[in-house]
């Protein structure tokens, strides 16, 4: 193969053409449930944008944990720093790569905290040590020592011996909204397909746009 020729595609990859969609979410769900299928490393990997009180945009990996019709959730520790950022701007951008699929996903859009019992829900399915270390983490604030951080997991080890681990009260899940919603894929010669929707609003209807590459 030279440089020039087109990549050959696989049939999985070619056939269908999410461009026809008329509908992100359901879209979103077909492509995510074949990166879970075929990216070998978290699928449900995404960056989450934000931005500081200053205007200065911040960027980081979270873990997709829930997604349906009303948007993508994230769980993380309400003190760190994305979380107060949210805290003064409750809005935010996602962007999901696939390489292996070299397919990509960006989102934007307002951001909510989930349900008390949603996020109970989801800590109580978290394995119990993960559960200890969201007791012992102070995240994003500044650590004197890694020995500091494990005397603090034995501490909370000890403390929840027996029963269930409770969910710390800082510990909450996000659902980030969309407003819109832009789905890339790579083509031969970077003649790339985008399609964006956008919307007004949750409940507003979807309007489909494509895109130059
Ligand atoms: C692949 C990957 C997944 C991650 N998932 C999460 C997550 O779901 N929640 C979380 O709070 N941090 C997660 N992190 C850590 C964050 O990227 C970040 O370091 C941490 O949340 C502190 O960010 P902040 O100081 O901006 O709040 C993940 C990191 C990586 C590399």
């Amino acid at each position: 193969m030279t440089d020039s020729a087109p990549i050959e595609r696989p049939a999985w990859l070619t056939s269908g053409d999410f461009t026809e969609a008329d509908e992100p979410m359901r879209l979103f769900a077909s492509w995510f449930e074949e990166a879970v299928r075929r990216e070998p490393a978290d699928p449900n990997a995404m960056a989450l944008a934000t931005v500081d009180a200053g205007g200065v945009p911040n960027v980081r990996m979270v873990l997709l944990k829930g997604v349906d019709e009303r948007g993508f959730v994230f769980y993380t520790n309400r003190d760190s720093t994305k979380g107060k950022e949210l805290e003064g701007a409750p809005k935010a951008a996602l962007v999901f790569h696939w390489k292996s699929l070299t397919r990509q996903v960006r989102v934007r859009g307002t951001v909510e905290p989930v349900t008390d019992a949603e996020a109970d829900a989801y800590f109580a399915t978290r394995a119990r040590l993960a559960q200890i270390g969201a007791w012992a983490s102070r995240q994003s604030a500044p650590l004197e020592s890694r020995l500091a951080f494990e005397k603090a997991v034995a501490r909370f080890t000890a403390k929840y011996v027996v029963g269930p681990v409770p969910r710390p009260p800082y510990w909450h899940g996000y659902r980030v909204v969309p407003e819109a919603i832009e789905f890339w894929h790579d083509r031969p010669f970077r003649l790339h397909d985008r399609i964006e929707f956008r919307r007004e609003g949750p409940g507003g209807d979807w309007t489909k746009t494509r895109l130059y590459p």
